[in-house]
Order: structure tokens, then sequence, then C-alpha cells
């Protein structure tokens, strides 16, 4: 057999993790969230969520990835349990489903950035027909998935882990410089002010249901990514420090990103952040007018950095995506890496297509599904999403920790967290995550799940 890929040392891994976790999610999602819904006290409960539930999922995907060296399909299987490999099976489905998507909103950022690039600041008012302007949308996604199959097609340590560590650190460099330029404008203040103080009389079920959605998705956990990185993982590393760092880097990029974000929305409605609407076209429509107020050059650079900014996080976000079945491709049926890469990328782009297409441009999938009880049609991208992030992600979690404390067994997963952290054993730690693994993630999990398909595909108003 060929040797697998490899990730050259700690820092490799927890920057391609980091890498993956850190994208849309925390940049262009989180703060849509937080305005939509609860400000900062939606803040604290994304925050509680990423440590005291999803930190002991990470630990679980990833020493189940690095027992077995084996794809997420694979490794069910090399742990003697060949019927849950259909847990993995979902994964990838997940995984190919949020790509498709993903890799349409990850091409809007880009072509902001080239727009804002050339002093194009009326793109915010015009972000209804950009995105209807197939040929130019449809040309963003294309260089987007081509740029995503060029660096998986490179491997592990050559392609993933080399980008990762260049566009991670200037990701951070990036958002530290723009946090700090926008603190500097006008009624900044006011923006981090609705950030950082919680009117806890905004918490609801649904902010909270909300936060927890958003932190799984953000640390991309349930559908198996972990477990295909943590297979290119040395066995003397520690797992439980690397999960640490990683959900750290990624709640701490999206708290920043919001550090950086709600002056700007400040600044634009001159203090009167609760005003402004969350929603998917949050940052694309507000933005480019903060920028315009700048000046023509200052907003120039300003915007474009920030667009960038945005069109990295996602890349090593869709890198991570494309690796899951593509590891699978290579592991299970002895494809040849750079066949599999460019043939399952393109299959992908396709299937992307009706998610393009569905913001007004084909009436078909605009209005592709009315949900039960629902007043208003469900638009293709977002369905794609509803199932690919907002069911399967919570339900492959749930199947994940089940199967890792009731049928491969507690002891068997801490043996493997205790390779490369002898501490482990006996330690609060391990009890805690024994403890979140059988009990707590489980019962969360399980809830979310249900709740989802109640809510989101039988019209059971929950909320
Ligand atoms: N975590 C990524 C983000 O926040 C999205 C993602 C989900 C990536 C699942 C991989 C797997 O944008």
């Amino acid at each position: 057999m060929k040797a697998r890929g490899h990730f050259t040392n700690r820092f490799g891994f927890i920057a391609a993790a980091a890498g993956s976790a850190v994208g849309l999610g925390n940049i262009w999602k989180f703060p849509f969230e937080v305005a939509s819904g609860g400000g900062a006290a939606f803040v604290i409960m994304y925050l509680v969520f990423c440590f005291v539930l999803c930190f002991p999922v990470m630990v679980t995907e990833i020493a189940i990835g690095r027992k077995t060296q084996k794809d997420p399909v694979g490794a069910f299987k090399t742990l003697g349990f060949p019927r849950w490999t259909f847990i993995g099976k979902m994964g990838i489905l997940a995984g190919i489903l949020i790509l498709s998507f993903y890799n349409v909103v990850a091409g809007w950022a880009f072509g902001y950035f080239v727009q804002i690039s050339i002093g194009n600041f009326e793109i915010g008012n015009q972000f209804g027909e950009y995105i209807n302007n197939i040929g130019r949308v449809g040309l963003y996604g294309i260089i987007f998935m081509l740029a995503t199959a060029f660096v998986v097609s490179k491997g592990i340590a050559g392609g993933i882990e080399k980008a990762s560590k260049i566009l991670m650190p200037a990701l951070v460099g990036m958002i530290i410089l723009l946090a700090i330029y926008s603190m500097t404008l006008p009624h900044a203040f006011k923006g981090i002010s609705y950030y950082l103080i919680p009117q806890f009389s905004e918490i609801n079920f649904k902010v909270i249901y909300n936060a927890l959605g958003q932190a799984f998705f953000s640390l991309s956990l349930g559908m198996g990514a972990l477990i295909t990185y943590g297979s290119y993982v040395s066995k003397n590393d520690n797992i439980v420090s690397s999960a640490a760092l990683i959900t750290v880097s990624d709640a701490g990029i999206a708290f920043l990103s919001g550090l950086m974000l709600f002056p700007f929305v400040a600044y634009l409605s001159a203090g009167a952040v609760e005003t402004v609407e969350g929603g998917p076209g949050f940052i694309f429509q507000v933005l480019p007018g903060a920028f315009e107020s700048m000046g023509l050059i200052t907003g120039r650079v300003v915007g474009a950095l920030f667009f960038l900014l945005l069109s990295f996080a996602a890349l090593t976000s869709t890198i991570s995506l494309l690796e899951v079945p593509v590891a699978y491709a290579v592991d299970e049926m002895n494809v040849k890496r750079s066949h599999a890469v460019w043939v399952i990328a393109l299959f992908i782009f396709l299937l992307g297509v009706p998610s393009l297409v569905s913001n007004g441009d084909s009436h078909f999938f605009t209005h592709f599904i009315t949900y039960i009880g629902a007043d208003k049609p469900t638009n293709f991208l977002d369905f794609v999403a509803h199932i690919g992030s907002d069911t399967l992600l919570p339900l492959g979690g749930f199947l994940m920790t089940i199967f890792a404390a009731y049928v491969w067994k507690k002891h068997n997963l801490n043996k493997e967290i205790e390779t490369g952290f002898p501490g482990f054993k006996g330690s609060l730690v391990e009890k805690y995550i024994d403890f979140a693994v059988s009990y707590l993630c489980p019962a969360v999990l399980g809830v979310i799940f249900v709740l989802t398909l109640l809510n989101r595909f039988f019209g059971v108003d929950l909320f």
C-alpha cells in the first residue's frame, strides 16, 4: 500500500484544522446571527457551546481519525464496526452538500474583493442584482472551486498544510488590523456596546438553538472533516490541547470579527446599530457603503483587504470540505488523489449550479420548496443548507458520540487520547470528556436534530 499523507508537525495540523473551522461561518454568518438575534447574549451562548459541548465532540472525531488513520468511512471499518460506516457516508454526503452552496457564497466574497479593488462601492446597493448575474458569480465560483481543488490536489503536507500555514496567519493579521482601524471610527463605541453588553431578556429558545447550530457548524463538526484531518496526525501529538487550540482560534476569530464589524455598522448607521437588520446580505450590503465613506483610496484598500480576508477564510474551509470525499475515494476506492480531486470538484460544482441560480435567476430554484406551514417558499441554496448543515451535522455529531461512548467504548477512546498525552488518564479532563460524550452531547445534539426536523420540515412552530 502506498504511504498516506500526513501533517509535518503539530502546528501544521492546528493551522489546517483551525483553517477548516474558521470560515464564512465566523466572518459572514456569525455577525449576522448576532445582529438578527440577541446581540451579546448570542455571543455568550455561542462561546459556552463551543467549549462545553463542541470541544468534546472535536476530541472524539480527532481520536477516531488518528486511531484508524483512515477516511471517515474506512475509520469505522478499521475499528471493527462495518455496520457503523453509514455515519461516515452521511458525513461525506453532508460535506458534498455543504461545499456545493458554500462555494457559491465564497464566490460572492471573492467577487466583492475584485469589485471593491476596482472601486465599485455601488455593489452594496446592488447585492440582489449582483448575485443574479450568473455569468459573473458563476465565474467567481469556478475560480474558487479551481483554487480549492488545486490545493487539495497537492496533498496534505504540500497542499493543505502549506496553504493553511500561509493563509491563517495572514487572516489573523488582516482581521486585527481591520479591528483596530474600525475602532477609530465615529460611533465605534455604540457598535461595541451592542456587541458586548448583553441584554439577557433577549435570550430565548431560538437564540439558544441558533447559537448551538452556529457553534457546531463553525467548528466543522459532525461530518468527519476532523476524522479526516485527525487521520493525518502523529501519534505523539496531544489531541486534547490541539482541540483546545482549534476551538480557541475559531471562537477567538469569530469574536474578533464581531469586534471588527460592529463599529463599521455603527459608523454607517450613525450609531443606530439596532436598526440594522441581520440576514445573509448583512456584510455584503452594509459594508461597501462604510468603505466608500472612508474615501476613495482608504476605502478601496480597507474594503479589498476585508473581502480578501473573507475569501482566505472561506478557502481553508472549502479545502477541508473537499478533502473529505477525496480521502474517501483515495483510501476506499484506491483512486489516485490527482484524479479524484478534479472529478469530485467538478461534480460538486455542478451540484452547486442550482444554488447559484436560486436567488431570482431561475424561478424554479428560487421558489424551490414550501415547507409545511410556511408562508413563503425556500430557495434551493437555503434548502441544501438546511439539510447539509442544520440537519446532517447535529445528526452526525449525535451518532458519533453514541458510537464512541457505547459501541467503540469509552476506555478505547480514552486510550487513544492518552497516546501523546499520558497525563490524561484519571484527570478531570478525562472525566469531563467521558461525561460529555456519553450523556451531554448525545442528549443535546439528539434534541437539536429532532427540533430541526420538526421545525424546518414539518412546520412545527417551536419558538
Ligand atoms: N467551519 C466552516 C465555517 O465556519 C464551515 C465548515 C463546516 C467547514 C463543516 C467544514 C466542515 O465556515
